[in-house]
């Protein structure tokens, strides 16, 4: 066992973590290799959670490393702040030919919640360069993670962790989700009536059409259970969603790249999000990466709002180009290596 720590002459206060256990249990890596770690007393572990399920397709790959020294080596640094540089561009443009429906438009970020934000953010937006200033709550469910930045927080439904930080953001509705084996509506599969979906169309009508923007969704809820939707779920969304103005966001920042194998999850059942935030195994661990997909549709509404459509957003690190050169090697990786069809 790892010894324990003293915690005057230790200065890193970790995530999610109660250091008092922390200092007394102390599991600290010095090396990584493919899907194996070693401690600090050179014991070997298999890292079966893939680090945050994003090292994909292992730690050090040479091909990978590669990529990046040569990204910095070119090119360290260079803003996507009204200007631009050519591995951003080159990626998007791969990027842009596996994603899923009507996505065209990458707005890069630095991970998975600031992904969650940037879709919270344009959809506000979207609707208020439409005169539409009333269409801002989101509905979201319960068991859903969608990160830690406040609006991640806010659209997340998980009140243990929300309570803390109160008050969130104001705007997201929670519902129960689809989750057949502890069903919230007490059903049996065969005897599925799809509350859980036809609770959205509900809310819509309680709230009014006029006040709801948008239904944000991982398609297979990650840390709230491992929870895949059944299908009656999802044709039943999608007929609301025809049916009603309202945006789709999909979270795939943890199902994405291949993952539960198609390429994104919500391909499974046809789903066509406006907005996809992504993130985790999008550079499989090397360097910080996020990104929000967006639809021709959205793009094209700010554009032709001229200055007032201008995405007062992003930050420093945002497209960062080795970043994106570690991107664009996962994505032929995982392409190369076809893991859609062996998830
Ligand atoms: C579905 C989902 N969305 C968003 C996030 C937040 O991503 P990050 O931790 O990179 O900010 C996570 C992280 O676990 C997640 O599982």
């Amino acid at each position: 066992m790892n010894k324990k720590l003293d915690e005057k002459i230790y200065h890193i206060w970790h995530p999610f973590t109660n250091m008092n256990v922390f200092y007394e249990e102390p599991l600290i890596f010095t090396e990584g290799h493919g899907s194996l770690l070693k401690d600090v007393n050179n014991k070997t572990y298999i890292n079966a959670l893939s680090g945050l399920w994003n090292t994909a397709f292992g730690l050090g790959d040479q091909e990978v490393i590669d990529a990046i020294t040569a990204q910095l080596k070119n090119i360290s640094y260079a803003s996507l702040f009204r200007m631009g540089h050519a591995i951003a561009q080159r990626y998007a443009e791969k990027l842009f030919q596996v994603l899923p429906g009507n996505l065209s438009k990458v707005f890069f970020t630095s991970n998975g919640s600031e992904a969650v934000e940037t879709m919270i953010k344009a959809t506000r937006q979207f609707y208020k360069l439409q005169g539409k200033h009333g269409k801002m709550n989101i509905i979201c469910l319960r068991r859903a993670y969608h990160g830690v930045s406040y609006g991640a927080l806010s659209a997340s439904g998980f009140t243990e962790d929300q309570e803390m930080y109160a008050q969130l953001l104001p705007g997201f509705i929670h519902i129960e989700p689809p989750y057949c084996y502890r069903c919230p509506y007490h059903r049996k599969v065969d005897d599925c009536q799809t509350e859980c979906a036809r609770e959205i169309e509900n809310v819509i009508q309680k709230v009014g059409i006029d006040k709801i923007a948008a239904f944000m969704m991982e398609p297979i809820l990650g840390f709230g259970g491992f929870i895949v939707p059944p299908d009656k779920f999802h044709e039943e969304l999608i007929k609301i969603l025809r049916k009603y103005d309202i945006l789709l966001l999909m979270d795939e920042v943890t199902t994405g790249f291949g993952r539960t194998g198609k390429f994104f999850a919500c391909e499974h059942w046809g789903l066509s999000p406006d907005m996809m935030a992504l993130g985790k195994a999008i550079s499989g661990g090397y360097i910080p990466l996020g990104a929000t997909v967006f639809s021709e549709e959205i793009y094209h509404t700010f554009l032709r709002a001229g200055v007032t459509g201008r995405f007062a957003h992003g930050s420093t690190y945002s497209g960062n180009p080795a970043a994106c050169a570690a991107g664009e090697k996962m994505l032929e990786i995982y392409q190369r290596a076809d893991v859609s069809a062996k998830a």
